[in-house]
Order: structure tokens, then C-alpha cells, then sequence
């Protein structure tokens, strides 16, 4: 590798997923060795559906291939030998899978829904094998272990960002499906409220039409939770509440390691994100002010302005880089994220915001859980922490959020 070629490699790693940038190389090879750009369509159909066949055959080999990597890849870990997989050689970044992803059976699957392998021009992307690895997790919890708990995240999952969830939203009905059926819920946020009456302004199309809903018993709604602010405020759904929801205190819910988190610690911590996103704010001239929580610190833009992508993974990354480096930063987590148009760090992160649902609802396994949200870049992003609580799928819009929630009602009913 060439000095300059590493360098960029090493800016740009944070905005890639290791792990589907390599199937993407893996499904590149039969694609253009199969591919037939210059045949054309009318005169040579038969022709091309024979050639749509022969790559949709080499590219579930593929997906077999790494299904297989992956079942190693867990094995090991089992062993207590995690560095040692061959998948860890070829993906050093990779992480832990928390069941088997039946990869060969989702891309069939997906090649049904999406005729990926019928394309000629274009190469199997990013987002095909993102959906293809969504099946396969829906598939391998199916296969392999039962779902009790689903939590999703806010904006851009379940909304459009920084938007509501209003009544006409048709997630609405499918996350009614999953109380109705058993299923916990945890709405698990980093918009941090100390009040229920801001959650309810945000999520009052859900609260409401749970309490109306005919098809939920008592019990089921008992199944909802918001969590705040990543893992720092917690409520449950509360029909004698005005705002249908109740703050749950935190010595109802705190994980044993969270209860040693000091305040003092909290204060430092935040004290040095807000100095480094201020210094941050000045020398590059950004016009945003700071927004200073009882557990969080952002800053956000004056007049609604659009702040650049590259000021705000900048911010991200300084901010990031600086609590990281301090004392307190090794004592205590925390999320340094791209809120989209704003940049905002919060104490402790969603990994533990989805351990506290799973210990709230009674002890629910890891490997029992989904969680699905936008952000799953390595740097700035606030879902991936999920990722070590729990399996997860990574959405890129609230129409996909839904599309996901009725591929998992079909996969359940096979
Ligand atoms: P999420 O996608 O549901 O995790 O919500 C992220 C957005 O919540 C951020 O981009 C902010 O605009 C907003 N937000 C409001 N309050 C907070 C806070 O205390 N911490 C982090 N984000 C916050
Ligand atoms: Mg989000």
C-alpha cells in the first residue's frame, strides 16, 4: 500500500462496512465474467434468462460460501478462539454473530424480491447485500432461536429525522402485530427527555392507537418501552398517564455496572465534549449553537441551516477522539454520532440502552433479540453499539422498516 493510499483508507474506513464491501468484491468476480451488457433485450431474451440463472447460481455458491465462513467464525468463538476464524483474517473488523445467518436461503429470497442477478449493468451493491444480511438474520433468529424482544431506533427507522410518529405512519400496525403476538418492544433512542410529555409529542400516533387498539389486553401493552438519551431515561407505557407513558426510576433498571457510574465522572465527561465541540464549532466556523442535557451534549444549527456532511463527521470525530483520550473517557461509555444535521454525545450508548430493555423485561437473551436502526457505520453512528447486545438489521428508511417488520410476519408464519 502506497503512504497516500493509506492514508485515504484510513479516513474512509469509518465510512464503511468492512464486512459487505467484501461479499460486494466476492459477488463482483461472477458478475463481470457472467454479465452480458452488450445483449439485447428483445432479441436475445432466452439467451439472457439463461444467463440470469447461471449467476443467480454463482452468486448463492457465494453466499453459501460465506454462510459457511460465518458458521466457522461462531464455532470459534464458542472455542474461546475468536481471533482465529478464517472469516477474521479475511474481515479483520468483523464482529460476533449472535446465531448462524442462513445467507444462501435469504439471497434466494432476496433475488425473488429484487431479480438482482437478471442485471446486466449493475453490480450487486451495498444495499442488496445490507437487505440480503437482514433476511438472513430474520431467517437465522427464526431458525435458530425465537425473537422475544424487538427495540428500534428513532429517526430515520421509525420517522423521518427529527420528525413524528403520527397516526398515519404504517409502522403503527406492524409494531401492534408484534405486541399483539407476545413480542417486547423497545423504542431505543438518543433523543433524551427527562419527561414523558416530550415522548409523547413524538411518538402520540403509536401511544394513542395502542390505547384504542381492541386487539391488544392490558398485558400486551405492557410489552412497550421507550428508552432515552441511548440508555439514560426509561418509560413504560402507562394508559392512567396523560401522555401514556410513566418515567421509570433508575433503580428499577439500572444494569449492576451502570449504578457505578459517578456523577462526577458524568459532569467531566461532558464537560470535555462540550469545550472540544466548541473548539470544534469555532475553527470550522460552523453556525450552531450547543445544547448542554442533564446526560448529553450536541450541538445543533441556528436557523435550521444544513450543515455540511463533512463538517459533521468532522465534529464527530474530533469530539470522539478527544473524550476518548482522557481519563474519564476510559471509566465511563459514551456516543459520540452524526444526528444527521446536528452532532451530539451522550452518556453510555445503545448497547446498553438494549441490555436495560432486556434485563427491564426479565432477563431476555441476546441472541433473543433484534434490534433495528439507520446507523451502523463504525465511527458517528449510534446503532452499531447495538450490535453487542443483541442481533440487529440495518434499515436505510422508515419504508424499509416496514418492509423488514413483514418480511419477519412472513418468516414466522413458514
Ligand atoms: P435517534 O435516531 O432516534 O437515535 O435520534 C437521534 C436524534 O435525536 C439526534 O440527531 C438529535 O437530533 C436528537 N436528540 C435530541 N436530544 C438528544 C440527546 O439528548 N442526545 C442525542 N440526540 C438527541
Ligand atoms: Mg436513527
Amino acid at each position: 500500500m502506497t503512504t497516500r493510499y493509506r492514508v485515504e483508507y484510513a479516513l474512509k474506513s469509518h465510512r464503511r462496512d468492512q464486512l459487505i464491501e467484501w461479499i460486494k468484491g466476492l459477488l463482483a468476480v461472477p458478475f463481470v465474467l457472467h454479465s452480458q451488457p452488450t445483449a439485447i433485450y428483445h432479441e436475445q431474451s432466452e439467451n439472457l434468462s439463461v444467463v440470469a440463472a447461471d449467476t443467480h447460481q454463482r452468486y448463492a455458491e457465494i453466499f453459501r460460501d460465506v454462510e459457511n465462513l460465518i458458521r466457522d467464525h461462531i464455532q470459534h468463538d464458542r472455542e474461546n478462539t475468536p481471533g482465529k476464524s478464517k472469516l477474521k483474517l479475511l474481515v479483520p473488523t468483523v464482529g460476533f454473530f449472535f446465531t448462524p445467518l442462513p445467507l444462501e436461503d435469504a439471497f434466494k429470497w432476496q433475488d425473488r424480491q429484487r431479480f438482482i442477478s437478471r442485471r446486466r449493468f449493475v453490480a450487486p451493491s451495498f444495499n442488496d447485500i445490507r437487505l440480503i444480511l437482514n433476511s438472513a438474520q430474520l431467517l437465522g433468529l427464526k431458525r435458530n432461536t425465537g425473537l422475544d424482544l424487538v427495540t428500534f431506533d428513532g429517526d430515520v427507522t421509525l420517522y423521518d429525522d427529527g420528525a413524528c410518529l403520527t397516526l398515519d405512519n404504517p409502522v403503527i400496525p406492524r409494531i401492534i402485530r408484534l405486541l399483539r403476538q407476545g413480542h417486547k418492544v423497545g423504542i431505543v433512542t438518543a433523543a433524551g427527555y427527562t419527561d414523558a410529555e416530550k415522548y409523547y409529542e413524538r411518538l402520540r400516533g403509536l401511544l394513542d392507537e395502542m390505547k384504542a387498539s381492541p386487539e391488544l389486553t392490558p398485558a400486551d401493552r405492557q410489552g412497550l418501552v421507550v428508552m432515552g438519551g441511548e440508555s439514560n431515561f426509561l418509560f413504560r407505557y402507562d394508559a392512567s398517564s396523560p401522555h401514556l407513558l410513566s418515567y421509570v426510576p433508575r433503580a428499577e433498571w439500572l444494569l449492576p455496572e451502570m449504578v457505578s457510574w459517578k456523577e462526577d465522572d458524568i459532569t467531566e465527561l461532558l464537560d470535555i465534549a462540550e469545550s472540544s465541540l466548541r473548539a470544534c464549532a469555532s475553527n470550522l466556523n460552523l453556525p450552531v449553537a450547543v445544547l448542554r442535557k442533564d446526560r448529553a451534549v450536541g450541538v445543533y444549527p441556528l436557523d435550521r441551516s444544513k450543515i455540511a456532511r463533512e463538517h459533521l463527521e468532522e465534529t464527530v470525530l474530533v469530539v470522539q477522539n478527544t473524550v476518548e483520550g482522557s481519563a474519564v473517557g476510559s471509566r465511563l461509555p459514551f456516543c459520540a454520532f452524526n444526528g444527521g444535521n446536528d452532532v451530539f454525545v451522550d452518556i453510555g450508548d445503545k448497547s446498553w440502552g438494549v441490555r436495560a430493555c432486556q434485563q427491564y423485561f426479565g432477563g431476555i437473551e441476546r441472541t433473543r433479540t433484534l434490534h433495528v436502526g439507520d446507523q451502523f457505520l463504525s465511527a458517528g453512528a449510534n446503532d452499531f453499539k447495538a450490535r453487542l447486545a443483541s442481533t440487529t438489521a440495518w434499515i436505510a428508511s422508515p419504508g424499509e422498516t416496514v418492509q423488514l417488520l413483514d418480511e419477519l410476519e412472513q418468516i414466522q408464519g413458514l
